[in-house]
């Protein structure tokens, strides 16, 4: 056989996972790992000691494939807990392998090839790996940078509107959203509600981060919550980013039963169910989730604030972060060129590693000038980067 690349034409776009390089040159370098979002902390004791006493019990055989019942009703609760409207554990609500899972079990089970789908740039690198493999076209709309003051990234409403087609199918709603920080407002996501409706389009809201709110004057709100939008909308989440426990994959899909149809219609053939014991420990954190996730919002914010002010101590223009555990920060001040440039020196000659976002773009050139870093670390690990910052010097100094 050829040794050229056997991959899919429909990969070749996307090339290798940018946190799989990162992470890589991370270790090498020996750099503190501000790249890749996931903590370097434990997750909560009662997950644990439920999906242990799962094991024990002898739970080893494939989970039901729309989740075991005590994690729907689990997910569920917890839904509802957030005073949203009530939800049917077995019709409504499907485990997956993550959100991840959730993410291409939507789009492979709504997208018919030749279909659109919206979504706003810089975007979670799934997203357009999903409509890819479903044989559609993602549009984007740019979120920009605050022009200053204060401000927040943003979104021109015209574009949103150009965005919709007569092939629109579906746009995707990431709020609280990665990499920006950015909630949504109830305006701006009004204004999405009612192009949704206008057009026939159905939502997919990947809320991962709903938990991880640092202004409580920006509170996270649901699309699904909004009128005529329950029908409409898939609602996906899963346990990572609230209770650090990213590498169990545990997530979900809150949806109409017509639209929990197309999830289901792709789950049982993507992995069918996810892993039986871990699923125990998810539902027994989603009922007594305690003040996990209070604490987290307390370090992280704490995190934010240090990291942030190291940054613009080193010449970097650091955009506001409301939520989630990212920040950008813009590093074109320094003078080393594009992303890449800036975050290869930044690995190896001062030891801390973020994400160069360009590619989260369709428009690589809005995310040259950035960097994204990730504080959902140990206070300790922050400070370690703040000192390693005080070696960042602008190009040729
Ligand atoms: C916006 C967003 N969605 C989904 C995911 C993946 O979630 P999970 O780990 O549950 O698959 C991530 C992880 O980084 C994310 O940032």
């Amino acid at each position: 056989m050829s040794t050229a690349s056997q991959v899919a034409e429909r990969f070749r776009p996307f090339g290798a996972s940018i946190f799989a390089e990162m992470s890589r040159l991370a270790g090498e370098h020996r750099a503190i790992n501000l790249a890749q979002g996931f903590p370097d902390f434990d997750g909560p004791e009662v997950a644990k000691r439920a999906a242990i006493a799962a094991i024990e019990r002898g739970e080893a055989q494939y989970a039901r494939m729309i989740g075991v019942p005590e994690l729907c009703r689990a997910v569920a609760h917890a839904w509802g807990a957030g005073g949203r409207f009530v939800v049917d554990p077995e019709t409504e609500v499907t485990v997956t392998t993550g959100c991840s899972e959730g993410i291409i079990n939507t789009l492979v089970g709504l997208i018919n090839p030749g279909d659109e789908v919206i979504t706003f740039e810089p975007y979670f690198d799934f997203y357009t790996a999903g409509v890819a493999m479903a044989g559609g076209t993602t549009r984007c709309v740019a979120l920009h940078p605050p022009r200053g003051g204060g401000g927040e990234f943003w979104f021109d409403e015209s574009e949103l509107r150009g965005a919709f087609t007569a092939r629109t199918r579906a746009i995707i709603v990431n709020t609280p959203h990665n990499p920006t920080g950015k909630v949504f407002t109830r305006e701006e996501l009004s204004l999405i509600a009612s192009l949704c409706l206008k057009h026939g389009v159905v939502a997919i809201t990947d809320e991962v981060y709903e938990h991880l709110i640092f202004d409580p004057a920006r509170p996270h709100i649901s699309l699904a919550t909004l009128d005529g939008m329950r029908e409409r909308t898939v609602t996906l989440s899963s346990l990572g980013k609230t209770f650090s426990l990213t590498g169990w994959k545990i997530g979900w899909a809150i949806a109409p039963p017509s639209l929990t149809a197309a999830v289901r219609a792709c789950h049982q053939y993507m992995t069918f169910s996810s892993a039986t014991p871990l699923q125990h420990g998810a539902a027994a954190v989603l009922i007594q989730p305690g003040d996990y996730a209070a604490c987290l919002r307390e370090l992280f914010a704490r995190n934010r604030d240090v990291l942030g002010a190291a940054l613009t101590r080193a010449g970097l223009r650091v955009h506001p972060s409301h939520s989630t555990y990212f920040l950008m920060a813009d590093h074109s001040a320094l003078g080393y060129g594009d992303d890449r440039a800036f975050v290869t020196h930044l690995i190896r000659e001062v030891g801390v590693a973020a994400i160069p976002p360009s590619v989260f773009y369709h428009r690589r050139e809005l995310g040259t000038p950035l960097a994204r870093f990730a504080f959902c670390k140990k206070a300790e690990t922050i400070d370690l980067a703040v000192e390693r910052l005080k070696n960042l010097r602008p190009s040729g100094a």
